[in-house]
């Protein structure tokens, strides 16, 4: 199975969970949701056999928010987003150090089964590669389908839900028939969008998602963005500054597999306090 296969199968509930709704939830049931923390890294490493990508990071990714990981190519941007839905485990020789909390929990505890981390947090991926031989409503409840779950009006609601959510709906509501490769470049990441959250995942994790987008398909999936804040953690990989700029609350800038800063976008882009910063948001280099 592919790691994208295996994404959307473990994050595959067994049974129908209640969908956060937008707008259901009252300010006074999430009184410091801005505040909360979704992911606290303590101290981590990564290695793919004796090669370090990630050095002692220690980062908290606020809750309720996006979070933009940018820097150059190599980084470690890729493998430090793979860590937090444990995605990297699925390489051969990958192995860390350190402590990753979800929400207070430690992810890699030994109670902690992968599968449901990776329900938890859901991926999409650079590439967009829909199913090839399951039509565009087939693609989005493809987790649901592999877990058993089989109420077909659940289902229907599932997939109109997941299409509106990822702006995708009135597009393709009179062809949800037809094959989701049938669809434009843009159409199809946003297909994926929806497949990762048909199975209402409580975080996002995105890899480049708009690298091979189009101006117009990278708009829409960035209002996207901007619309799914108010309900989910995103953490979003972009070597596209301007993007970083646009979209989220808070940056950090990896480099060498350091995490150089951290901190508010516009204090990141406007007056960074390191100077690889600097060099880097100004174009000095990357
Ligand atoms: N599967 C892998 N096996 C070995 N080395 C890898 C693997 N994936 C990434 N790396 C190495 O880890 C470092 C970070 O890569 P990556 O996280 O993909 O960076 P980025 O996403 O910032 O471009 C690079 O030196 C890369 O060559
Ligand atoms: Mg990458």
């Amino acid at each position: 199975m592919s790691d994208q296969a295996k994404s959307v199968a473990d994050s595959s509930p067994s049974a129908p969970t209640p969908a956060p709704q937008p707008g259901s939830a009252s300010p006074a049931s999430m009184p410091s949701a801005k505040a909360e923390v979704a992911f606290d890294i303590q101290d981590l490493s990564i290695f793919y056999g004796k090669t370090q990508a990630i050095k002692n990071v220690h980062l908290q990714i606020p809750a309720m928010s996006v979070t933009a990981i940018i820097g150059p190519s190599g980084c470690g941007k890729s493998t430090a987003l793979r860590a937090l839905n444990r995605m990297h485990e699925l390489t051969p020789g990958a192995r860390h150090t350190g402590k990753i909390l979800m929400k207070g929990e430690d992810l890699y505890g030994p109670h902690v089964d992968a599968t449901v981390v990776r329900r938890r947090v859901g991926m999409v991926f650079q590439k967009s590669n829909p199913f090839p031989t399951l039509s565009i409503s087939e693609n989005v409840l493809v987790g649901l389908r592999l877990n058993g779950v089989r109420d077909k009006a659940f289902l229907n609601q599932r997939l109109e839900e997941s299409l509106r959510m990822s702006a995708l709906w009135d597009e393709v509501k009179d062809s949800l028939n037809r094959p989701g490769t049938s669809l434009s470049g843009g159409q199809q990441q946003r297909l994926c969008i929806a497949r990762a959250l048909a199975v209402r995942p409580e975080i996002l994790l995105m890899d480049e998602p708009c690298s091979a987008l189009d101006p117009i398909a990278t708009a829409k999936v960035e209002e996207l963005i901007h619309a799914l804040k108010s309900q989910y953690t995103v953490v979003i990989v972009t070597h596209n500054m301007q993007q970083a700029a646009r979209v989220s609350e808070n940056t950090a800038f990896f480099y060498m597999g350091s995490l150089i800063e951290f901190g508010p976008t516009e204090q990141i882009f406007m007056n960074p306090k390191n100077p690889q910063t600097e060099a880097y948001v100004s174009g000095r280099f990357g």
